[in-house]
């Protein structure tokens, strides 16, 4: 049993899970790719950044990181306003490309994502997320899964909560007393 810090409920993936996980997701984005000359993975911050660090050191194929950085106006808000604050070092044009995420929850960063990198003109253009809340409605397919989790507010592995728990080496509920 791994030790809990005293503001989460319950641990709903553990390391190990994880781990094993995203080594099969390494193996199978591998095989996909075999034939291609380079991969570009873009890693979106902050919460994509050990998601990342992990899968990219599984990968047996020649692969480039690369990150962006949005920023959403409120989790609350309906609009699907997402703003970019940091775009890739280079173009991806003409080459393909994975777009990495830790998490899609209402999916409307991924759509946004999506969207800005279809313009660059990739050779392809897939997504691999970690964890999904929803299995229904997210505009944009995801091609490589981790894990579906319940409606919850989840920290650890890169997902935070105002900046704190993203070191935490697995995916846990927070209590509702914490961000309520
Ligand atoms: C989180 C997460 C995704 C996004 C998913 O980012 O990392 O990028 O929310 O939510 P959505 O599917 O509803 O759009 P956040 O804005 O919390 O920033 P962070 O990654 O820097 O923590």
């Amino acid at each position: 049993m791994q030790e809990i810090n005293q503001d989460l409920k319950e641990i709903l993936v553990t390391t190990e899970q994880i781990q094993f996980r995203v080594k099969q997701l390494a193996d199978q984005i591998s095989n996909d790719y075999a034939d291609v000359e380079q991969l570009y993975l873009i890693g979106i911050l902050k919460g994509a950044f050990m998601f990342l660090a992990d899968l990219s050191r599984h990968l047996k194929i020649p692969n480039v990181v690369d990150f962006m950085a949005v920023s959403s106006y409120g989790k609350t808000a309906t609009t699907g306003a997402v703003r970019l604050i940091m775009d890739l070092r280079a173009p991806i044009d003409g080459k393909h490309a994975i777009i990495v995420e830790d998490i899609a929850d209402s999916g409307k960063t991924l759509k946004y994502l999506y969207q800005v990198l279809q313009w660059h003109n990739p050779a392809s253009l897939k997504t691999c997320v970690l964890l999904r809340k929803k299995k229904d409605n997210l505009d944009i397919p995801i091609n490589y899964l981790g894990f579906d989790i319940p409606n919850a507010w989840v920290v650890g592995y890169g997902l935070d909560y105002a900046d704190r728990y993203r070191t935490l080496p697995y995916i846990a509920e927070l209590k509702p007393e914490i961000y309520a």
